[in-house]
């Protein structure tokens, strides 16, 4: 029998979490073999709903979910805990941006950063997904001195689903069939889906689509899903969202299929020329619990421009929030090593762990 891990959801009374938490509690997230201890953190006002939720859980009687504790504090909700998912944070209306919500959504990101780096397992994997995604994690790891910033992701998985479903609905694919797509950049109206080396059956999918379609209609299609999704039922996308987080954090944990990439949105390390320390969607392997830049792609003209937009945004709104991003951990954040390492995972609660256990080469 495996030890349980343990894995903190935030917002967990709201409506991703309500996908979210019944996926965990199967086993899709971390593994079918594998039991889990949901650490559930939500305001003081939800705690009522979000007892409720237990208690559907409880009767569903899945075989890996351990136990279940309820927090409305971040410092308990997270003690010892592998995975952390911060969910917890406000959604936007019609007719927002997502940056609209940074002044009520970034402070929320550096006490949860402070949160984990006391209280977490040394190991944690962190993924952010309230909105602004990528500038919140970017708060969060920088408000967490003793962890390594590629601890640290946020979830841009939706949008490269959205990719492979849309595209494969265009050219009547299996989605499965739809390899090696890529979005560049922030989780926002600037974001690059970039089609250039993704293959659909083997061929390569430029082969099989139109150029003027890809470039006048798919590309803003995938920015403006979510704003889409919000007109339509009025809420943003939940349910998918759900699935984004299990698939970003499956394949984190047990890696991506051969022949294939996801995206990504971690601290940048320079590859691609993307300013160090902003996080970045960029396309990723990941084996055994770590992930690594797919290297050496070629950039066409019209996709750098691309890139280098969405680079601009990420910069500009990094630095709005300024003040919420300590100067003793800009240094780690701007010189990681190429080779990003997010670690293994120690089925031990963490507490107690050596020091000399945070000297790995992570950081360099
Ligand atoms: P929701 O309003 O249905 O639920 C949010 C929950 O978070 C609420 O229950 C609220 O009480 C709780 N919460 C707020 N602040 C908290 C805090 N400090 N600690 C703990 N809990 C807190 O919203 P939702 O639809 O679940 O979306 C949550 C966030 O995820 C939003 O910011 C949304 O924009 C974002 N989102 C991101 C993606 C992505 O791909 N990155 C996709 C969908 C939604
Ligand atoms: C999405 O992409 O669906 C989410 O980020 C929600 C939103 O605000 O668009």
């Amino acid at each position: 029998m495996r030890r349980p891990v343990r894995i903190a959801v935030t917002g967990a009374a709201g409506s991703i979490s309500h996908s979210l938490l019944f996926k965990i509690a199967t086993g899709e997230m971390v593994g079918h073999d594998q039991p889990v201890i949901l650490q559930l953190v939500e305001m003081p006002e939800a705690m009522e709903p979000l007892r409720g939720i237990a208690m559907e859980l409880e009767d569903c009687a899945f075989p890996l979910l351990h136990s279940i504790s309820l927090h409305d504090n971040i410092e308990e909700g997270v003690v010892g805990a592998h995975y952390v998912m911060l969910i917890g944070a406000k959604p936007r209306g019609p007719g927002m941006e997502r940056s609209e919500l940074l002044t009520a959504n970034a402070p929320i990101f550096a006490k949860q950063g402070k949160a984990i780096n006391e209280h977490a397992n040394r190991d944690v994997k962190v993924l952010v997904v309230g909105n602004p995604a990528n500038t919140n994690a970017l708060i969060a790891s920088r408000n967490a001195p003793d962890l390594s910033p590629a601890q640290f992701t946020a979830l841009t998985r939706l949008d490269h689903n959205r990719t492979r479903g849309i595209l494969a609905n265009r050219t009547g694919a299996n989605p499965k069939a739809i390899r090696q797509v890529i979005v560049w950049g922030n989780h926002s109206s600037t974001q690059f889906p970039d089609l250039r080396h993704a293959t659909i059956y083997g061929e390569p999918a430029f082969r099989q689509i139109d150029q003027k379609w890809y470039r006048e209609q798919f590309i803003e299609k995938i920015q403006k899903r979510g704003s889409a999704i919000i007109d339509a039922r009025g809420h943003s996308s939940a349910a998918s969202a759900a699935q984004a987080i299990i698939n970003h954090m499956y394949d984190w944990i047990n890696g991506t299929p051969e022949n294939d990439w996801v995206s990504m949105g971690i601290v940048s390390d320079g590859s691609y020329g993307i300013e160090k320390g902003i996080f970045y969607s960029f396309p990723v392997r990941c084996d055994y619990g770590r992930y690594q830049i797919v290297q050496g792609l070629e950039i066409s003209e019209f996709a750098q421009q691309k890139m280098t937009e969405t680079e601009q945004e990420l910069i500009d709104e990094m630095r709005t929030v300024g003040d919420l991003l300590p100067a003793e951990t800009e240094e780690s954040h701007r010189n990681l090593s190429v080779c990003l390492r997010s670690g293994i995972t120690l089925y031990d609660d963490g507490i107690s762990l050596p020091k000399q256990y945070l000297q790995t080469d992570r950081v360099r």
